[in-house]
């Protein structure tokens, strides 16, 4: 499908509006569109409003995609107003959803507002949605809600390296987003008659799922399974009761009923959010023994990213830290988290590139590979005296210690 994009028109108001009802109707926790068309309306004519990411996503020849910014602040402790841009709603036509328009229309306006330069995007969604294009939680940057709550859907993405070093505080975007529930009825009015949706009930999901993590929905009050959409699969995990395989029994139930699956807090779109991978594209290399392997590009660079799935697979981390501390050379690190890492595509290295099987008969290659190894088995050997003199200090000490 050719997905194309450009700015909205004044042609196009009526027609966005129309479309951000239906890709709403019956979508979250309300029948309705609980007046996102309404918001649109009126946040053009507002001051915060912002033309330029104002787009539409045109394929087969009509309007299926929409998305809108506007300013917002965050406020400092010491009282500071930094400006930041927000965005939404952002609405996909429900036949047209799942076919990669939210995505184009973030890809572009994101790159758009990189290149406008402006500093941050920070705005509430969809938890486990957003962070496949670099979203990161805003929590992550000691950034809250109005009233300093953290949570996962409050998410925030620096648009140049540093760009939220220094920006801590509350977030606080246009008032317009506090919809009026009697003005956005009345608003409706003016639109075709459509019957509310029927949303289906959490107990489809929960008569599946063992007493605890029943008893983890009830005391939430959850009464829908598209309510779900509003937590991270980390969130729910977090939950008394839910443990990792009531996740994967949730997902299950989840695809069933053709909803969005939850994302793992090992997933490799959180830990490349987690590291501040703008905008990736990946590819999966290869998936062995709980590692895998991806190939990323984002803007214009090429990396590999390096997932480890089990605890005792993560101790390769700590090993490339330790060969760092001995200054024993190997491929950069350039980000990691505690299970993932992020390394440069060789594949577009001019210093280095995998082995191959004519490296066995090649001698100049030996050479290397064999001057490499005397290097770690020195500075091993010298790490390991070092080590061990340190316990055996600590036991003196400790020794010292009881007979005094
Ligand atoms: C949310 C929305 C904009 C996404 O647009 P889209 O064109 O359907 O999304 P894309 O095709 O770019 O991406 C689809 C992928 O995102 C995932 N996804 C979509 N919505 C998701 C959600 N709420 N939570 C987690 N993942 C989600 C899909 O499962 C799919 O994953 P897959 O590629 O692994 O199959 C669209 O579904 C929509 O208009 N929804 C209703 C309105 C709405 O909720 N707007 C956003 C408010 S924050």
């Amino acid at each position: 499908m050719n997905i194309k994009i450009r700015l909205e028109q004044p042609g196009d108001y009526r027609a966005v509006e129309e479309l951000t009802r239906e890709a709403f109707w019956g979508s979250m926790n309300y029948p309705t569109c609980d007046g996102e068309h309404l918001l649109v309306h009126k946040l053009r004519s507002l001051p915060s409003f912002v033309p330029e990411l104002d787009f539409v996503a045109e394929a087969d020849g009509k309007l299926v995609g929409h998305i809108i910014y506007s300013m917002a602040k965050v406020i400092t402790p010491d009282d500071r107003e930094v400006e930041v841009l927000n965005f939404g709603p952002i609405s996909v036509l429900p036949e047209y959803k799942r076919k990669g328009v939210g995505s184009a229309l973030l890809r572009h306006s994101i790159s758009e507002a990189k290149k406008l330069g402006y500093r941050a995007i920070i705005f509430y969604g969809h938890p486990d949605y957003y962070p496949r294009l670099g979203f990161n939680r805003a929590s992550a940057y000691g950034i809250t809600s109005e009233n300093g709550r953290s949570f996962d859907a409050l998410m925030a993405m620096p648009l140049y390296d540093g760009a939220l070093d220094d920006v801590t505080g509350r977030y606080i975007e246009d008032s317009a987003y506090n919809i009026d529930s009697k003005e956005a009825e009345e608003f409706d009015k003016g639109f075709p008659p459509k019957e509310p949706a029927v949303l289906p009930p959490i107990k489809l999901l929960t008569d599946k799922l063992t007493e605890n993590a029943k008893r983890a929905f009830d005391t939430r009050e959850i009464r829908y399974i598209s309510q779900l959409q509003g937590y991270s699969g980390v969130e729910i995990l977090s939950w008394d009761g839910i443990e990792e395989q009531d996740l994967a029994q949730i997902n299950h139930i989840l695809k069933e009923y053709g909803q969005p699956e939850k994302l793992f807090p090992a997933s490799h779109i959180l830990q490349l959010a987690k590291m501040g991978v703008r905008l990736p594209v990946v590819q999966k290399i290869r998936k062995k023994t709980g590692i895998s392997v991806y190939r990323v590009e984002s803007e214009s660079e090429h990396y590999v990213l390096k997932e480890f799935e089990n605890p005792e697979s993560r101790r390769e981390i700590k090993n490339y830290e330790m060969l760092a501390s001995l200054c024993i050379p190997t491929l950069q690190i350039l980000k990691n988290t505690e299970c993932a890492l992020l390394l440069p595509n060789m594949e577009n290295s001019s210093k280095y590139r995998l082995g191959c099987e004519a490296d066995l008969s090649d001698v100049q290659v030996a050479i290397s590979i064999a001057k490499w190894y005397k290097e770690l088995h020195i500075k091993g050997q010298m790490y390991i005296r070092r080590i061990t003199l340190c316990f055996m200090m600590k036991q003196i000490r400790l020794l010292c210690q009881i007979w005094i």
